[in-house]
């Protein structure tokens, strides 16, 4: 089976949709974020923090260069870079969870974990449009999520992988 890669912004689901369907497929589960702290022992907002978006950006190029086959959560400003977007069509299927901004506000209310989910209201509306358009353009698969249950999400998923 090719890779499968979740993409989405942030708080879409792409975590727990990816391990639920891991178990369901009988597939490695990998998720980019964890990956990366793991390898460079330190936590993504460090990383921003220390080093800026740009060093955070190659350090997912070379996760999605390195990753084993399997389900792959990314995280959300994978689609920032061509590169990546290249390595995920070259290798896999690009399925793209769509959450509505008014649901991705609602669950991100009370984060502090994300440091771009750290702006103003009007700035994270702009990013979230900006990036639909790019999830858009290189997703195989769209899948909506907004008032669905992770099992039927998955299962949705399996039957268009197909
Ligand atoms: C980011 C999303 C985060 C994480 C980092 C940057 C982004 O992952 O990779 O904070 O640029 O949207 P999630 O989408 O899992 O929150």
């Amino acid at each position: 089976m090719k890779t499968i890669y979740l993409i989405g912004f942030m708080g879409s689901g792409k975590s727990t949709i990816g391990s639920r369907l891991s178990t369901l497929l009988n597939k490695a589960y990998i998720d980019t974020d964890i990956y990366i702290e793991n390898k460079y022992k330190q936590q993504i907002t460090k990383i921003f923090h220390e080093k800026g978006e740009d060093v955070f950006r190659a350090y997912e190029s070379d996760a999605l260069n390195e990753l084993p086959n399997g389900i792959v959560s990314t995280g959300g400003g994978i689609v920032e870079r061509s590169i990546n977007i290249n390595i995920m069509k070259a290798s896999g299927i690009i399925v793209y969870l769509h959450t509505s901004f008014n649901e991705i506000t609602n669950r991100l209310k009370h984060d502090q974990t994300r440091p771009l989910w750290k702006t103003n209201l009007a700035s994270k509306k702009a990013l979230f449009e900006r990036r639909t358009e790019l999830y858009e353009n290189c997703a195989d698969i769209v899948i909506n999520t907004d008032n669905k249950l992770v099992n039927d999400i998955v299962n949705e998923i399996k039957l268009l992988i197909k």
